[in-house]
C-alpha cells in the first residue's frame, strides 16, 4: 500500500486525474476558447498544472499567471482580510479570466480574488477549484468547477499543506493521530 502512515487518503490519484479530464472537459463546453488562467499561491499549483494540460487537450489557449494571497485571522473569527502578497503581471480588463485554486473554504480568498480581477474589468471571472468544502463557507460565493465536494475535514496533498507540509503528496488526504502501538495503519 502506498502512502504516509498518519494521511488517510480521500481521494486517490486516480480519481484525481479523471476528475482533471471532466473538468477540462466542462470548461471547454461552457468558456471561451482562450481564457486568462491566474493560479492563486501557493496551494494551487498542482491543481493547476495538471488542469492546463487537460484544458490543452481540450484546445482551450491559455495565458497563465499567480497570485499570491494570504489571509489574516483564524478559522474562528467571523470576519478575515485577505492580502495580495505577490500580484499578477498583466491587464485583465477585457479578458476572460479562470481562477485557479486548491480549496474553497471560508470563501475568503476567492470572494477576494474574483472581487478584484471583476473591478480591474475582466468580462468574466469563473473560479475553478479542486476541493469545496460549503460547510466552511462565510463569503457568499461558489465556484462554477469543483473537483470533490468534501466535509469539513483539513484536507492535505495535491498541493494542499498543513503547517507548510504534504503539499507533494500525490493524493489528497486528512492527517490522523497516529495509532498507538501501530506501526501499519493505513
Ligand atoms: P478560504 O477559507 O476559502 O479563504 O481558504 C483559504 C485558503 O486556506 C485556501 O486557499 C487553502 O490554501 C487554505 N485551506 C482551506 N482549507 C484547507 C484545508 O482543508 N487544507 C489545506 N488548506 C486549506
Ligand atoms: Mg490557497
Amino acid at each position: 500500500m502506498t502512502g504516509v502512515p498518519n494521511v488517510r487518503q480521500l481521494f486517490s490519484a486516480d480519481e484525481i486525474a479523471a476528475r482533471v479530464t471532466g473538468l477540462a472537459h466542462d470548461i471547454a463546453a461552457s468558456e471561451p476558447k482562450r481564457l486568462l488562467a491566474i493560479i492563486v499561491l501557493k496551494g494551487g499549483f498542482v491543481f493547476a498544472a495538471d488542469l492546463v494540460r487537460a484544458l490543452a487537450l481540450e484546445n482551450v489557449r491559455l495565458e497563465i499567471e499567480f497570485i499570491s494571497l494570504s489571509s489574516y485571522g483564524t478559522r474562528q473569527q467571523t470576519s478575515g482580510e485577505v492580502r495580495i502578497v505577490r500580484d499578477i503581471e498583466v491587464p485583465v480588463a477585457g479578458r476572460d479570466v479562470l481562477i485557479i485554486d486548491d480549496v474553497l473554504d471560508s470563501g475568503l480568498t476567492l470572494k477576494f480574488a474574483r472581487d478584484l480581477m471583476q473591478t480591474r474589468g475582466a468580462r468574466r471571472a469563473a473560479i475553478a477549484v479542486m476541493i469545496d468544502k460549503p460547510a466552511g463557507r462565510r463569503a457568499k460565493i461558489e465556484a462554477d468547477y469543483v473537483g470533490f465536494t468534501c466535509p469539513d475535514y483539513f484536507v492535505v496533498g495535491y498541493g494542499m499543506d498543513a503547517g507548510h507540509a504534504w503539499r507533494e503528496l500525490p493524493y489528497v488526504g486528512v492527517l490522523e493521530p497516529p495509532r498507538a502501538g501501530s506501526d501499519k495503519d493505513v
